[in-house]
């Protein structure tokens, strides 16, 4: 099984962002503890952050053609605004799961709307970093 986490703009900032937010935890300690996570559940995990639109987009049409059996995809503020992701998403009838590291229900009321979460077969969010865990978890089994 194949699996592809993305992770949307800003969250290269991980670890030093908004820490109270956010946490302290970087994005590189995420990749690390995903990719042994990976390696005990027996799946190829391929990472990608980008803060381009286009290049998630191009990276999701990527995926098709590599065979990725799942996404797991933090879109960050594209969360709010991208129709181009989510058409992407839908394009390649990949199945995915979204992830927000903080409750966006608790923040302000423009983070409440997702582009994603009718089309996502698991939408997590407020458990800081370990949802990564979690979703990584789920995805090997959809
Ligand atoms: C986020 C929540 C978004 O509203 C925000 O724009 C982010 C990160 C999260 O992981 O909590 O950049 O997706």
């Amino acid at each position: 099984r194949s699996i592809l986490l993305i992770n949307g703009p800003n969250l290269n900032l991980l670890g030093t962002r908004e820490p109270e937010l956010y946490g302290s935890t970087t994005l590189q300690d995420v990749i690390d503890l995903a990719q042994k996570q990976a390696a005990g559940l027996g799946v190829k995990l391929q990472t990608f952050q980008s803060n381009w639109e286009g290049a998630i987009v191009d990276r999701i049409q990527e995926a098709r053609t590599q065979g990725v059996d799942a996404i797991v995809i933090n879109p960050a503020a594209f969360t709010h605004t991208s129709v181009a992701i989510r058409d992407a998403l839908l394009g390649v009838d990949i199945p995915f799961v979204e992830l927000h590291v903080t409750n966006v229900h608790t923040r302000e009321a423009w983070r409440h709307h997702s582009y994603f979460q009718d089309k996502a077969v698991a939408v997590i969010c407020g458990m800081g970093t370990y949802g990564y865990t979690a979703a990584l978890e789920f995805a090997a089994n959809i």
